[in-house]
Order: structure tokens, then C-alpha cells, then sequence
């Protein structure tokens, strides 16, 4: 794992927290229920006294120390049984005296056995994702400011369906996305002219996966691509690089109507690699799909068309809508 040392411990500190977190909730339910069932109470310092002597035992016990261990076991489960059976009779549940941690396979230590747990791995990767996309605008755009009536309720003239229909489809289909990005198997093709909502929509979705504690990337093709440029010809660790093909999600915003030899190869890479790691991305682009195809050539507009779901935006450019509406005081 390439993580640098301030990914590393920014994510530690995240695992102390919830350590700690977790130790002081349990101490204030155990004060609080210690007050009304004193038994509790005693119950702990016997636990606490049958590993003590169990200790004992097994560093300078002479005779039958196997025996006697045993023996504690037996009345160390006698007293847990007791505890659990005090607790369900109070109408609480029988764990409630244990320590919730937030992951409770590796105790909030971020290490299960001999291996990093997959707890601690999720936070390096959402640390890393925050580095990678500092200076974006991503905390700027929810699906709360998105809003249908800037899509014409009438076909428009030009297509034979219903603008704003449609665009209520892609909305809820974005929302759900990201509602259900924990099962996400499949991943976006965003398709539309400028104006219409792509980037709104992209890191409103981003914004969402973020806050279930996902590590998303998000930037424009060209800032992804100069940066995974930047790293593949100098001689730093390619940090950002490992980042791109394994956050939880990518967003790679603006397909450019040019792209180098280097991108296309590396977007090539991204979506192949990605595909088979089964990482959901979005792409969104202003080109048109005959565009897409004669840009960026067979293979990646195959798997772009054949593989993701295809969001098409329609409508009128709604930076200029926007502007209408303020010069009119609000109204249409
Ligand atoms: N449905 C919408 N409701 C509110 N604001 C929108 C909506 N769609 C786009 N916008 C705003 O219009 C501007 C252009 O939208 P953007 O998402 O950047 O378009 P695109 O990426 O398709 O070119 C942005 O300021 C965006 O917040
Ligand atoms: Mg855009
Ligand atoms: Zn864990």
C-alpha cells in the first residue's frame, strides 16, 4: 500500500477516536447501569479478580494449575452467564455491557491477526481520496439544489418524449446510485451538452458516496490524466496513480474532445482495470457518442457503451437559465 506517512496517520487517528469513542460509551453505560444494579457492579470485580488469580497461577502456581485453571473458567463463565442473564432480566440486551466497537473484528485496532483489517484499509483509502481531490469543488453540489423545473415540461420541439420525464429518470436513477452504492456493480456513462446537470449530478452522487464513508475521487479527464502523467514520467511514488484505479469510486468529469496517446491508453488501463476489481466509476463527457467513438477509438467506446449505464442529459444550458431567471427577478 503507497500510502505516505500523513494518509497513514491521519487514518490511525481516526482508528484511535473510535477506540476511544467506544471505551467511554461503554463507560457511561456501565456507571449508569452500575447505579441501578449494583450486582453488576460486583459481578465485574469478580471477573476481574478470576483473571487476576488465573494469572497467577499460571506464572507461580505449583500442584494442579491445570485444575484450578479450569476451575476459574468454569466460574468465570458462571459469572458472564449471571451478568447476561441480570441484564435481559432488566429488559436490556444481554451484550450491553461490551464494548461496541465500530469494528468489532479487529477491535478498533485496525489490525485482524497477522493482517491490516479491511476497517483500517477503507480509511486509508478515504484519507488518500481527500488529499487527492483537495481544491475541488466537491462539497459545493447535493441532490438537495438540483432542480427539475429548469427541464422543459414539453418535449421541447426537438425529441418525442418528455424533457423533464426523462431527466426525473436520471435524477432518481443518480439518487439511488449513490443510496445503493454499497451493491454498485455497475458504473455511469454520463452523455449531454453543456449546461445540463452532468458535473451537478456527478458530485452530488460523489458528495453522497463520501458520506458512507466511501473514498471517492473526483476530477476533470484532464487534471486525472496530467496528474497520472506527472507521476508516470517523474520519479516520485505514483501515489495518486494507485489512488485512481483503487478508490471505491472515480469520477472522471469532462471527457476532452482531444485526448494524448498517454490518456487514452491510461483511460484504457482505468476502466479494464477497475472492471475487473469490480470499482464502480462515472464518466461524463459533451461529446456525442459518433464523437466518442472516432476519439477514443473502438476499445474504450465499446466497453464505455456496452458496459455502463447511459445517463443522456437533455435540456438547455442551465448556467444561461440561471442568469434569466435572476435578470427577471426569479420568474422563468
Ligand atoms: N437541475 C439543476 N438544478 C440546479 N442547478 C443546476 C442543475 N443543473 C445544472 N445546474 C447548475 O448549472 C451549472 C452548470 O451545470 P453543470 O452540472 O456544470 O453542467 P454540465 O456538467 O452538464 O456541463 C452549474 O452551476 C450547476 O450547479
Ligand atoms: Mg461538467
Ligand atoms: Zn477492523
Amino acid at each position: 500500500m503507497p500510502y505516505d506517512a500523513e494518509v497513514f496517520a491521519a487514518a490511525t487517528a481516526r482508528l484511535e477516536q473510535r477506540r476511544s469513542q467506544a471505551h467511554e460509551e461503554n463507560e457511561r453505560i456501565k456507571r449508569q447501569l452500575y447505579n441501578k444494579l449494583p450486582r453488576l457492579a460486583a459481578i465485574e470485580r469478580e471477573l476481574a479478580n478470576t483473571g487476576v488469580t488465573a494469572a497467577r497461577e499460571i506464572i507461580g502456581g505449583g500442584g494442579d494449575t491445570k485444575g484450578k485453571i479450569e476451575k476459574l473458567r468454569q466460574e468465570n463463565l458462571a459469572l458472564q452467564a449471571e451478568r447476561a442473564e441480570l441484564l435481559v432480566e432488566n429488559g436490556y440486551p444481554q451484550g450491553l455491557l461490551d464494548v461496541n466497537y465500530f469494528c468489532q473484528k479487529c477491535k478498533d485496532t485496525g489490525y485482524a491477526g497477522d493482517s491490516v483489517c479491511d476497517c483500517l484499509r477503507a480509511l486509508l483509502r478515504e484519507e488518500a481520496c481527500k488529499v487527492a481531490n483537495a481544491g475541488s469543488p466537491l462539497p459545493l453540489f447535493t441532490f438537495d439544489s438540483f432542480d427539475l423545473s429548469y427541464y422543459p415540461d414539453t418535449s421541447d420541439g426537438k425529441y418525442d418524449f418528455n424533457v423533464r420525464w426523462h431527466m426525473e429518470k436520471v435524477f432518481s436513477h443518480c439518487k439511488s446510485f449513490a443510496a445503493e452504492f454499497k451493491h454498485a456493480d455497475t458504473s455511469l456513462l454520463m452523455l449531454g451538452k453543456t449546461g445540463l446537470g452532468k458535473t451537478h449530478l456527478a458530485l452530488s452522487i460523489a458528495n453522497a458516496v463520501i458520506e458512507q464513508g466511501y473514498g471517492v475521487i473526483y476530477d476533470t479527464a484532464q487534471n486525472i490524466f496530467m496528474k497520472m502523467e506527472d507521476e508516470n514520467y517523474g520519479r516520485t511514488e505514483k501515489k495518486y496513480t494507485f489512488s485512481v484505479f483503487d478508490c471505491d469510486l472515480l469520477i472522471i468529469d469532462e471527457l476532452p474532445d482531444f485526448a494524448s496517446p498517454f490518456s487514452i491508453n491510461s483511460l484504457y488501463n482505468i476502466i479494464n482495470t477497475r472492471m475487473l476489481r469490480k470499482l464502480p466509476m462515472i464518466v461524463s463527457t459533451n461529446l456525442t457518442e459518433n464523437e466518442l467513438a472516432a476519439r477514443y477509438g473502438e476499445r474504450i467506446f465499446s466497453r464505455l457503451i456496452g458496459q455502463f449505464t447511459l445517463l443522456k442529459f437533455f435540456g438547455n444550458d442551465i448556467r444561461q437559465l440561471k442568469l434569466r431567471r435572476r435578470s427577471n427577478g426569479g420568474a422563468i
